[in-house]
């Protein structure tokens, strides 16, 4: 109520309409009573950005703007970093209903819905909580506010009749009153309307006399007290009354100080003497506050709030992140934050037991931007084989939104593929503990040559979002690891027919490869030797069937014998062999044929299906009858010659040749060949493009192994003794050439072979149709080896001397 134009005016009842009124939903709003003021608090997610307030009362309603708000006792703020818009009402506000320390504030709040300005209207009662002291004064944000008791003892009283009061005699006209301000020098008088009009008001409650101001008016001005700016605003009112003059000092003075950063402290300043019209040095008291309430010097202390008192001046030093303060985080280049402190602050003069001024402020003061890093931390075990880095220190407000690891990106949030697990603080302060194994596909592996170990190598660049809205922060590291680089190992087992191999793939085991003697293991190969291989992104399966290329046979006998097969890991780059994987397993077939490189065969044969009556094995013998058997027991003959010897015929074919041997029972001393009883027949088959050095080192000597048969002519069972493995299929391939070696055949021994002396005979005679075609075959294959192109096949093959084939 302005004193200048609601006189009389007192119990009007607060009657008033609004167009469109909705009531406001729960839990979205604050009211609340402090000792000098309303607090009303909406949260932001409700008003939006940009609400606007309505003070109400009988006489109308009022827009709370900026301007009016600090005439009129109002202090409206949007408080991003508590989340909520704070709307201030001074007890003495002009639209407050004021009935003798109880104050009722009506007012609306105006939003912008979908277009539409909807009102909500909305009322608070407070009783007052704590008595006036006789003079008060409001430092508030935008404004200043006096207010003295109206009823004052005369000071200079020395009679009891002289106790002279203020209100009756104001009380009967307040039109007769004025106000002059002081500066320097003294002002013109102005009747109050007349100072409302240049926004001041003054106005005269139950019991006070009130003077508001907004800072900086044409009137005020400021000075320096005990180094600290001060802003003064001296206004005397008075009053002629008949023969009585009455006049009042109103003076509104605040520290205008600009607070400071200082050590971790923010650091605020008020002299104790703001004015010698306002407080008293002597026993001054300080409380201090947060949020517009006082807390308990204990609890002051506890959060650890200090207050000085330095060349008559109160010193206020907060930490930064003290308790009551509200922190945000801000990108600008680097992370960084800054706090908020809302501090309300009172300064008691005491007198006489009671206090005579109460002076109280409400600052907002803020931190300088403080740099915030975040950390990270190598938190790797080596022997979980899993990086594990911990991002630390993120602010509250600030959210990991994604992760880039070595270029590929993830967002949050992290709930497949990467484990990005968020750990609290109770420091307001939380992390992130980021775990990826070592052989994860995204985790760049790389050799390492001078370690002689595998280097896995991370590169983490974290994406940090502050909240709600500021931009993205980027924070990188990197992590390595070391690890045994050894070459793969593979496991062996033997098995009935053959030797199973299986190795499990690492990430790094590029760094290798798998030969089988000179050659790289590879699909083709396997097939080309009938081995069975698997390999998929687990693990790579070989089964090499016995009596397939690479194996080699000990302790042969007729229990069985050794056969051993040996796997190369060779280095990638060099080739060189850097493990050998060799298992022997022992292997007891009751009946076999091994067609060896160097150009051997030997058999175990059963021969009880052949057996004539009254014979036995240890009679046996090859086509040549003086080539006998080198073990016999009751049933089974083992014969071991080389191939060209006892009688061997040979067969050339398209492609591969074959030498073929008998075992028969001839009676002894006989040599009449007609009595000799039936055999079984035994059979190597070459590939000839395996045979190419026949003709440079005049030797057997075959790149494969030959494909043995045993044919029982009697009952004509013919044995096939390359079986499949047991987890696989066996590949049936036609026989492809063989790739060209260069293996010396040093230690074996050297046959003359027949099939050169065939090939000799062939070459020489030239003759039949069959004869001539088989040549053709040969010399086409010998022209291809020699890279020649005769046009006489004779003739290319007279030029091939053996010394140019090596
Ligand atoms: C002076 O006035 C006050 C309040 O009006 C009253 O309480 C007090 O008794 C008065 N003193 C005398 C001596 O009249
Ligand atoms: C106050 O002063 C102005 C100009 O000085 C005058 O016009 C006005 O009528 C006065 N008002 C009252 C209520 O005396
Ligand atoms: C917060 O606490 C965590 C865990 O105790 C600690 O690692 C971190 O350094 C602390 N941060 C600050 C800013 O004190
Ligand atoms: C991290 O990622 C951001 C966004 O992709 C990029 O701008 C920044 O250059 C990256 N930092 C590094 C060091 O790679
Ligand atoms: C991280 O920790 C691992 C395991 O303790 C260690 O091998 C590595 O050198 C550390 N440093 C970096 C930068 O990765
Ligand atoms: C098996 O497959 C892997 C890829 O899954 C490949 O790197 C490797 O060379 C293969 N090994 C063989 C012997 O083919
Ligand atoms: C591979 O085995 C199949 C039957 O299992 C056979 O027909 C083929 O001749 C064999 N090849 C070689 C090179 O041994």
């Amino acid at each position: 109520m302005a004193l200048g134009f609601c006189f009389g005016w007192a119990l009007l009842l607060s009657v008033w309409s609004c167009v469109k009124c909705d009531q406001i939903p729960e839990g979205v709003h604050r009211m609340e009573c402090h000792d000098r003021h309303f607090m009303i608090a909406v949260d932001l997610s409700f008003t939006g950005e940009v609400p606007s307030f309505e003070a109400v009362d009988g006489t109308g309603v009022y827009p709370i703007t900026e301007q009016y708000a600090a005439e009129c006792g109002y202090t409206l703020r949007v408080l991003p970093l508590q989340g909520h818009v704070e709307l201030r009402a001074s007890y003495f506000g002009c639209h407050t209903d004021n009935k003798d320390e109880l104050f009722t504030f009506n007012f609306n709040l105006l939003l912008v819905r979908h277009g539409e300005v909807v009102t909500y209207t909305m009322s608070k009662t407070c009783s007052l909580s704590l008595p006036w002291s006789p003079r008060e004064i409001m430092c508030e944000v935008n404004y200043m506010e006096v207010s003295v008791r109206s009823e004052v003892t005369c000071p200079s009283a020395t009679t009891e009749d002289s106790n002279a009061s203020l209100k009756p005699a104001y009380a009967a006209s307040a039109s007769d009153w004025q106000v002059r301000f002081q500066r320097e020098e003294q002002l013109i008088p102005m009747n109050l309307s007349e100072a409302r009009k240049q926004g001041y008001v003054f106005s005269l409650t139950e019991g006070r006399l009130v003077f508001r101001t907004p800072y900086g008016q044409p009137d005020s001005f400021s000075k320096e007290v005990n180094g600290v700016p001060v802003e003064v605003v001296h206004a005397i009112v008075f009053s002629r009354q008949s023969w009585v003059v009455l006049v009042v000092d109103l003076v509104a003075a605040c520290s205008m100080y600009e607070e400071a950063y200082d050590g971790g402290y923010i650091v605020w300043k008020t002299p104790e003497l703001l004015h010698p019209l306002v407080s008293d040095i002597h026993d001054t008291q300080v409380n201090i506050g947060v949020n517009g309430e006082l807390v308990e010097p204990p609890v002051a202390e506890e959060r650890g709030y200090v207050i000085e008192k330095h060349n008559a001046a109160v010193e206020i030093h907060i930490p930064y992140n003290a308790e009551g303060g509200h922190k945000k985080s801000l990108v600008i280049g680097d992370l960084y934050e800054y706090y908020i402190f809302e501090l309300y602050l009172e300064q008691i003069s005491v007198d006489d037991d009671h206090v005579d001024t109460r002076l109280r402020f409400h600052r907002t003061l803020a931190t300088p931007l403080l740099p915030h890093p975040v950390f990270t931390e190598n938190r790797t075990i080596h022997d979980e084989h899993v990086f594990t880095v911990y991002l630390g220190d993120v602010p509250e407000d600030v959210e990991l939104t994604a992760v880039e690891l070595n270029g590929h990106t993830f967002t949050a949030p992290f709930t497949s593929g990467y484990n990005v697990a968020k750990v609290a603080h109770p420091n307001n302060t939380h992390g992130y503990t980021l775990t990826v194994p070592f052989n994860d596909p995204v985790v760049v592996q790389q050799f390492s040559k001078e370690d002689a170990a595998l280097k896995h190598v991370l590169v983490v660049n974290y994406t940090l979002t502050v909240l709600p809205d500021n931009g993205p922060y980027y924070h990188q590291t990197s992590v390595v690891a070391l690890t045994d680089a050894s070459p793969p190992e593979f496991e062996a087992v033997c098995s009935e027919f053959g030797i199973g191999f299986k190795l499990d793939h690492r990430p790094y085991d590029y760094l290798w490869y798998v030969g089988i003697g000179s050659d790289r293991l590879t699909p083709e190969l396997a097939a080309q030797h009938n081995y069975s291989m698997s390999n998929d992104s687990q693990s790579l399966l070989l089964g090499v069937p016995l009596y397939t290329h690479g194996y080699e046979y000990k302790d042969i006998s007729l229990k069985g014998f050794l056969g051993t097969f040996e796997i190369l890991v060779r280095d990638h780059e060099t080739s060189q062999v850097q493990r050998s994987i060799i298992k022997t397993c022992p292997f007891t077939p009751t009946e076999f044929i091994m067609c060896l490189t160097d150009g051997s065969m030997t058999v175990v044969a059963d021969l009880s299906s052949s057996i004539p009556r009254g014979e036995i094995p240890a009679r046996s013998n090859l086509v040549n009858k003086y080539c006998g058997p080198k073990e016999v027991d009751d049933t089974r003959a083992l014969f071991t010659f080389p191939l060209n010897s006892c009688g061997s015929t040979v067969k050339l074919g398209k492609d591969s040749v074959t030498y073929e041997n008998e075992i028969f029972f001839s009676k002894k001393f006989q040599s009449d060949s007609s009595n000799v009883e039936a055999g079984v027949k035994l059979q190597c088959t070459y590939l000839l493009s395996g045979l190419h050095r026949l003709f440079s080192v005049y030797k057997f000597e075959s790149d494969t192994v030959g494909l043995g048969h045993i044919v029982h002519s009697a009952h004509s069972n013919e044995v096939e003794l390359q079986k499949p493995m047991a987890f696989t299929a066996v590949l049936q391939t036609p026989l492809p050439p063989t790739r060209r070696q260069t293996r010396p055949a040093l230690g074996k021994p050297a046959y003359r072979p027949n099939l050169y002396k065939v090939f000799k005979f062939l070459l020489a005679k030239g003759g039949e149709t069959l004869v001539l075609q088989t040549t053709s075959h040969f010399c086409n294959w010998v022209r291809t080896r020699l890279n020649v192109l005769p046009t006489d096949p004779m003739s290319g093959l007279q030029w091939a001397r053996p010394s140019r084939l090596v």
